[in-house]
């Protein structure tokens, strides 16, 4: 089996600016997409002289020594970035948000798809929440908390084309699901159909249910997952469709347009778990026909954890009867009815107690500056990033297991390279931040990052390969 990509997550995202790149297939024996060798040898060590440096403190025996010329060069390399990207780099507008982001002084931080970096807008804006609190006591939640919260909605709903009142918060995206799994009565259609590269909280809120029937689509080489995959196992007893746009495993982006037409064909709802590709992928829920989608501020939204958010289609609210409950799903909330209770009529009824504010003003800023920039400028840079740096990796002969095709590949770019957690390690001492899963060697470029910091990892990498040779 072949799968053929298309042109379609073009549509599904809405025509960003496309960087030029051959049409890849991906095999579904899954060695099409190890790297070929490299034909031609790259300069790969920074223009500062980074590399050198850690070489040199490492082979005089200390590791300290090692670690902090390391995190002194990624520094340089953090400024060298800063200073001469302007003439190297595209997307020049973009890297004045650099200064946002006092991280990137200090390190190569490569990592957004498990914690995206705080932002100086994100820190005024949690002195602000304190402010608020010390100068209002009890009163700053009617008088502004409240607002704020209501504000966080709506620009999440301008960011994936919802409306407001079709957005709920949640502290996390597991209690999001749950609020969704408790709420949703599928009578007869037992089956929830799900993908085997799915993030496992997700697949866990039906695992846990008995008279739940799961079953998963299993992607072939454990990057793609043709929609057509879904296909067979969707049927008259499926009640839903639940699974990721972006695979947290591979960076690979579901057809979530052919997969809400395969799910809706046969009657079941269609769910999404965003959490990788709100904030890096542009969307558009409605164009997409997804019924309900989960998301967080973590990762590509840069706004810390604590929050998460959850979308239903306008028509669905009224068939949502959560048993996790609480007063702020109540209707007239403050009239406080103990004897009897009634579900608000929009998405605030899969909220359940008091949400914590904190997070709300460190996200808002942080959803400011995603919005200020536009999802589909951030995709067309981090498209040009993820790129530069799999060509850079295949030309080191290192094993891709990301989508080649940038069509259907995010920014999480992973690397098939053994003992990944000490490579991690070895980086971390080196100012370099990026994480693994297991075999794999995980880096997600953002927007402000560049292609001087792809360079430096490369040769970061290169290098503690080498020393594991002797
Ligand atoms: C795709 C995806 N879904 C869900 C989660 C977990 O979300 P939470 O910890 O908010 O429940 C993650 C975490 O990394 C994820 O990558």
């Amino acid at each position: 089996m072949t799968t053929k990509t298309t042109a379609r997550n073009e549509t599904q995202t809405r025509g960003y600016g496309s960087v030029s790149q051959k049409k890849s297939t991906a095999s579904a024996g899954g060695t099409a997409q190890s790297a070929q060798p490299a034909t031609k040898q790259r300069q790969t060590t920074t223009a500062n002289g980074s590399t050198r440096a850690t070489t040199r403190a490492a082979k005089n025996g200390t590791a300290a020594t090692a670690a902090t010329a390391a995190t002194t060069s990624a520094a340089a390399a953090a400024k060298t970035a800063k200073s001469r990207s302007t003439s190297a780099e595209p997307h020049r507008d973009l890297l004045r948000y650099r200064d946002e982001f006092p991280i990137l002084q200090n390190k190569v931080y490569l990592n957004s798809c498990s914690l995206g970096p705080l932002s100086r807008r994100s820190m005024a804006g949690l002195a602000r929440f304190q402010e608020l609190w010390n100068e209002h006591g009890a009163q700053a939640w009617y008088r502004l908390w409240l607002g704020e919260i209501a504000a966080v909605r709506a620009k999440v709903a301008q960011l994936i084309g919802a409306q407001p009142h079709e957005i709920a918060i949640a502290p996390n995206v597991s209690i999001a699901l749950s609020e969704i799994t408790s709420g949703l009565d599928l009578g007869e259609r037992k089956k929830v159909v799900l993908a085997d590269m799915d993030f496992p909280t997700l697949a866990y809120q039906w695992l846990v249910k008995q008279q739940s029937e799961v079953v998963f689509a299993k992607s072939a080489d454990r990057m793609t997952l043709p929609a057509e995959s879904f296909a067979p196992l969707v049927d008259e007893r499926t009640g839903l469709v639940a699974t990721s746009r972006v695979f947290y495993l591979s960076g690979y982006i579901q057809d979530i347009g052919a997969l809400a037409q395969i799910a809706h064909a046969k009657g079941a709802l269609l769910l999404v778990d965003d959490y990788q590709g709100t904030g890096q992928i542009p969307l558009d829920v409605k164009k997409l026909d997804i019924d309900f989608l989960v998301t967080g501020t973590l990762k590509w939204l840069m706004g810390g954890p604590g929050l998460a958010f959850i979308y239903v289609r306008e028509e669905l609210i009224p068939r949502l009867h959560p048993t996790v409950a609480g007063w702020f799903a109540a209707r007239d909330q403050f009239q406080f009815r103990t004897t009897d209770f009634e579900y608000r009529d929009d998405a605030t009824r899969l909220e359940a107690g008091t949400p914590a504010v904190a997070p709300i003003y460190t996200a808002s800023a942080a959803l400011d500056i995603v919005l200020e920039i536009g999802v589909e400028r951030i995709r067309e840079r981090t498209r040009f990033l993820a790129d530069d740096l799999i060509r850079r990796a295949q030309e080191k002969g290192w094993p891709v297991r990301s989508p080649l095709d940038s069509s259907i590949r995010s920014s999480i770019v992973m690397l098939g390279l053994e003992r990944p957690d000490e490579l991690v390690h070895g980086l971390t001492e080196r100012g370099i931040i990026v994480d693994y899963r297991p075999g794999l060697l995980r880096i997600s470029p953002n927007f402000y990052n560049t292609v001087e910091e792809n360079a430096t990892i490369v040769a970061a990498i290169d290098e503690l390969l080498r020393a594991r040779k002797g």
